[in-house]
């Protein structure tokens, strides 16, 4: 049976997100507690297909064991062409959002009723080159909005500056929708373009290199949260 989702409803504050697409993983469960004592508000999760984008990564079983160790709640960032398949499993395995993106090939109201009605918190995402305006008849269907602020498929790549624009059009829908939307931005997040994309917007932050890669993670996590200034 699943847990309910644990997600708090948008507040506000600044929320970040470490993406263990970067992390250790012989090292994982060592990873994901030091994130959870230093203070991540939520553990990004990055499945991928092979086709939706051009690499593979998790699938629903280290979701359920990330599940069974850990508090944070997870952010799970479907980058597959056919979502249908996989909001089930993924939900079962215990989610507590999970993230669609309005370039796949299944019908998108459709997908987002889906997860609402399996009682998961429902994110919808877009690509650096897809036009935001798509996102307005969404806005009564999501609990978040990703702006992917690099090409999706890998981590490490720097943060697009385009992206700024992008958030800040995305920012202005969901103040027109007059709901509790999360706007989290994805890809090339450190300390030196959080705060850019925390004043374009952002208030849910994803940052894998930037973290895992860093020598210190704990450290570059606070460095993160630092540079942004809350909203
Ligand atoms: C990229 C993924 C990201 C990735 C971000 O397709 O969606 O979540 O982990 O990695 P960094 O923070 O290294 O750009
Ligand atoms: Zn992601």
């Amino acid at each position: 049976m699943r847990t309910p989702s644990k997600m708090p409803a948008a507040n506000g504050r600044i929320s970040v997100a470490p993406s263990i697409l970067s992390a250790d993983l012989w090292r994982l469960g060592e990873e994901v507690s030091q994130m959870e004592k230093a203070g991540a508000d939520w553990l990004h999760v990055d499945v991928m297909d092979g086709h939706f984008v051009p690499n593979l990564s998790f699938g629903p079983s280290i979701v359920s064991s990330l599940k069974e160790k850990t508090a944070l709640p997870l952010d799970v960032h479907l980058m597959v062409e056919e979502p249908m398949l996989f909001i089930e499993p993924f939900a079962e395995a215990g989610s507590d959002l999970l993230t669609v993106h309005i370039e796949s090939k299944d019908e998108v109201v459709y997908v987002l009723e889906s997860i609402k009605k399996i009682g998961v918190k429902a994110g919808i995402s877009i690509k650096p080159d897809t036009d935001a305006a798509l996102l307005e008849p969404l806005t009564d269907l999501v609990d978040l909005i990703l702006v992917m602020s690099v090409y999706p498929g890998f981590g490490g790549q720097s943060f697009l500056p385009e992206s700024e624009y992008q958030i800040k059009r995305v920012r202005e829908i969901i103040t027109r929708s007059g709901r509790n939307i999360w706007l989290e931005t994805d890809g090339g997040i450190n300390p030196q373009t959080a705060p850019m994309a925390v004043r374009a917007g952002a208030d849910a932050l994803v940052a894998g290199s930037a973290i895992f890669k860093a020598a210190d993670p704990v450290l570059a996590l606070k460095q993160i949260r630092q540079a942004a200034p809350e909203i």
